[in-house]
């Protein structure tokens, strides 16, 4: 059996496709669920829409700081590998439900399987990076998504595994269903939540500020993480003619609305991929990327935070000529690649 954990809303969303191949070859799996993201719109909706099995454990374990919420997560998942003696524990990504749930096996002897190995933002401010540099230094089984991710590793003395990126699985899964949003183009999309541009009160202000400047020119739409919903509640609920602030939405919308708009303003790791994958123009509010591929690509930009530098970037991409690149993601087969491989040589 090998046991899938799971935690932050990214991380169904991979699951997502890599639990479908698992059932297409009939390999046996149990779900375990850290409960790091807890809100309706973080956690249960996208089990949901996604069509996701309930997990079968779900460890409830919620906010707090880094140490404490790593400390429970780890305390949990012992009891359950205890318990169920997984033959391989599947971890996704970069949180702090990945680091956990490798850590705690790795220390069991029970080998770990890590699903976006090898992808480095060199950003050892972010936990982020933290949670993945450890993370596939203690992984037996690293799935790279990219040849980028696979070379990274190698320089650190790792060989990965070439699959592909589960992401652009989901993607192409999911865009088969059509959904309608409300928005009218043209507008621009963002989402702003890492702890970078949401801890320092002069960063998110300066982002704002950027925000405000380009809804003078065209609508905002900024579904909102409840992290940065929680910090700037009296920013966020001042209405803004032009700005509109909503909810989270489910990964279905997210995909509509990423196509659908003229330009994304983001600091998430998955969006600027499918903002590359949908074609949409993308500038990230960050120092670096762990996507250099879509800023090599003409697609993405990195920029400061600054609200001139954010609103005359935007302007930028939205009127260039759209770009066209190879797609260094993979088949869109990558879950059935890590699934098979699986199979063949960890049951
Ligand atoms: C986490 C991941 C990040 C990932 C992101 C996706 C870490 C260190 N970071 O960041 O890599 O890109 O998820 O969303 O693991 N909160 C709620 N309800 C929820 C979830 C969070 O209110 O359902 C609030 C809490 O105030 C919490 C804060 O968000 O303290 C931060 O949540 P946390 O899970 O620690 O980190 P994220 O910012 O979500």
């Amino acid at each position: 059996m090998v046991l899938h954990i799971v935690g932050a809303r990214p991380q169904f969303i991979k699951l997502a496709p890599v639990a479908n191949a698992f059932k297409e070859l009939a390999i046996p799996y149990k779900v375990l669920h850290t409960g790091q993201h807890y809100d309706y719109r973080m956690s249960d909706m996208h089990f949901e829409t996604l069509a996701i099995d309930d997990p079968d454990y779900a460890l409830g374990i919620g906010s707090g700081s880094h140490a404490g919420q790593t400390a429970k997560m780890l305390e949990g998942i012992e009891t359950v590998l205890v318990k169920e003696h997984p033959s391989l524990v599947l971890v996704y990504g970069d949180t702090n439900s990945t680091l956990s749930g490798a850590l705690c096996a790795a220390k069991m002897g029970i080998p770990v399987g890590h699903v976006e190995a090898g992808v480095r933002s060199f950003d050892r401010n972010m936990p982020e990076e933290i949670n993945r540099v450890l993370t596939d230094h203690i992984s037996r089984y690293h799935f790279c998504p990219t040849h980028n991710a696979m070379d990274l590793l190698k320089a650190e003395g790792i060989t990965g595994i070439l699959t592909g990126d589960v992401m652009y699985d989901a993607l192409l899964q999911f865009t088969k269903i059509p959904v309608t949003h409300p928005y009218t183009p043209p507008f621009v999309l963002t989402t702003i939540h890492r702890a970078e541009n949401t801890n320092e009160h002069e960063r998110f202000r300066a982002i704002w500020e950027g925000l405000e400047r380009i809804s003078t020119e065209v609508p905002v739409i900024f579904p909102v993480h409840p992290r940065t919903r929680d910090m700037y509640p009296d920013i966020l609920k001042k209405p803004v003619k032009g700005i509109s602030v909503v909810e989270p939405v489910s990964y279905l919308h997210m995909l509509a609305m990423i196509r659908d708009s003229r330009c994304i303003v983001t600091d998430s790791g998955g969006v600027q991929k499918e903002a590359f994958l949908l074609k949409s123009p993308c500038i990230t509010v960050r120092d670096t990327t762990e996507w250099p591929e879509t800023v090599e690509a003409g697609a993405n930009m990195i920029i400061a935070t600054d609200p001139e530098i954010i609103f005359s970037s935007v302007m930028q991409m939205m009127h260039q000529a759209s770009f066209d690149s190879v797609n260094p993601f993979g088949d869109g087969k990558a879950s059935y690649h890590i699934a098979r491989f699986i199979q063949e040589n960890c049951l």
